[in-house]
């Protein structure tokens, strides 16, 4: 009697572990992948600190380098910057099919009429395209661009895995064409930029004469995910080492013009297989000698809360297609500056920036620190 009693008990006992451990078991190789990968890179980052590796493994002759860039243009406009003093380049990531992307950003933060009345600067937005393999899409492209005249396209395949080779068209692009440009950016067609306090702060590194500037949302000692499932995996012949060298999220980042010209020179000559776009550029910059620079209003990838507090200072924020309307019409409206230009007001944006950036919550996006600068 007793002995059954205690029998059915360590039954459950052993059930029970029986069970806890397939669990572990089931999640610990990904547990474990992604702790020992971020340690290894971690401790890589912070205990060399050098990538000197990557100049020899990634250096190619130039010709075998001129086969990564060397794409035809299928549509172009060589004359987009010609004699006009541009502040800001903006060179948009898009594919053929996001046509409602490009045209509203169009009529929000890419608008160049606006940026010039309004703000008194010129910027130039192009959007950057391979081929979508479709003659209908490439018809419509071509309408699209005959009454926008801002499609740039060159003749390799839009997907995922051939980012590396826009990147390398966007820079030489600029090089090519919008060399004179002070600043260049490079963003997603999902993002939204906050042109007027964008365009204040580039004035304000521009009369400071900053060179190698490369501001974004930095990724520190990230480890390559050789999880084959993911989108980012990248195979050990690709990448062998346990760290990128640090590089701004791809979502959106400026540099000023020397770097665009120190990367163009880097893209010359090293090996373009690797189809990370973000982390690519971080590689040639890593070479030149440039390093990026945090600014705490670049997102990595999330979307920012609304609210009028936030957008007195926000640079970009993720993820927008369908509300980019309204973000623009709420973030640019003479009520924010209004609202933080008393001292009430600013100490109740205090608040709500801590409640918003400070408190654990899932769509944290700005640091905690934004909410006291
Ligand atoms: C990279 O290596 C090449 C030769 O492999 C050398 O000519 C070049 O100066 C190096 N660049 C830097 C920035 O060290
Ligand atoms: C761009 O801005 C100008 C001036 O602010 C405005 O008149 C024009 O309608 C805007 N264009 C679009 C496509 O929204
Ligand atoms: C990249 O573009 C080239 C040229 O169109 C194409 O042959 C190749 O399949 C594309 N690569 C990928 C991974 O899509
Ligand atoms: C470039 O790197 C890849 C590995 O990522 C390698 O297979 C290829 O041979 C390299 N290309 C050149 C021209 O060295």
């Amino acid at each position: 009697m007793n002995l059954r009693r205690i029998r059915k008990r360590q039954l459950m006992h052993l059930m029970t572990t029986c069970f806890i451990l397939s669990v572990v078991m089931v999640y610990w190789e990904q547990l474990d992948n992604n702790i020992v990968s971020y340690m290894k890179s971690f401790s890589y980052r912070y205990l060399f600190n050098s990538y000197n590796f990557l100049n020899t493994s990634f250096t190619v002759s130039r010709e075998e380098a001129e086969r990564f860039g060397s794409r035809h243009y299928l549509i172009n406009h060589k004359r987009k910057c010609t004699d006009v003093d541009v502040l800001l380049l903006l060179l948009v990531k898009s594919s053929p099919e996001n046509v409602e992307r490009r045209a509203g950003i169009r009529s929000t933060w890419g608008n160049e009429t606006y940026a010039f009345h309004e703000l008194g600067v010129h910027i130039r937005v192009l959007f950057m395209l391979g081929e979508s393999g479709h003659s209908q899409v490439e018809q419509d492209l071509m309408q699209e661009d005959w009454c926008h005249g801002d499609l740039i396209q060159q003749d390799f395949l839009d997907t995922f895995h051939n980012l590396t080779v826009k990147l390398l068209m966007q820079f030489r692009w600029a090089h090519a064409y919008c060399a004179h440009a002070r600043f260049f950016m490079s963003v997603d067609d999902d993002v939204f930029v906050h042109i007027p306090n964008l365009v204040h702060y580039l004035q304000e590194m521009a009369s400071k004469n900053v060179q190698d500037f490369w501001i974004g949302h930095v990724h520190k000692g990230s480890p390559p995910i050789r999880r084959k499932d993911s989108k980012y995996y990248v195979p050990y012949e690709m990448y062998q080492w346990s760290s990128y060298p640090d590089y701004t999220a791809g979502a959106g980042y400026v540099v000023s013009r020397n770097v665009v010209a120190k990367i163009y020179q880097a893209s010359l000559t090293l090996n373009a297989t690797l189809y990370i776009d973000d982390v690519f550029m971080g590689i040639c910059a890593n070479v030149m000698g440039v390093s990026p620079q945090e600014h705490i209003y670049f997102t990595g990838g999330e979307k920012v809360p609304y609210h009028i507090c936030v957008y007195d200072k926000m640079m970009t924020s993720h993820g927008h297609v369908k509300d980019m309307h309204y973000l623009w019409k709420e973030a640019t409206s003479p009520q924010v500056k209004q609202t933080t230009s008393w001292f009430l007001g600013r100490l109740y944006c205090t608040m709500v920036k801590i409640k918003l950036f400070c408190m654990p919550n899932p769509f944290t996006t700005y640091p905690c620190k934004a909410a006291f600068l």
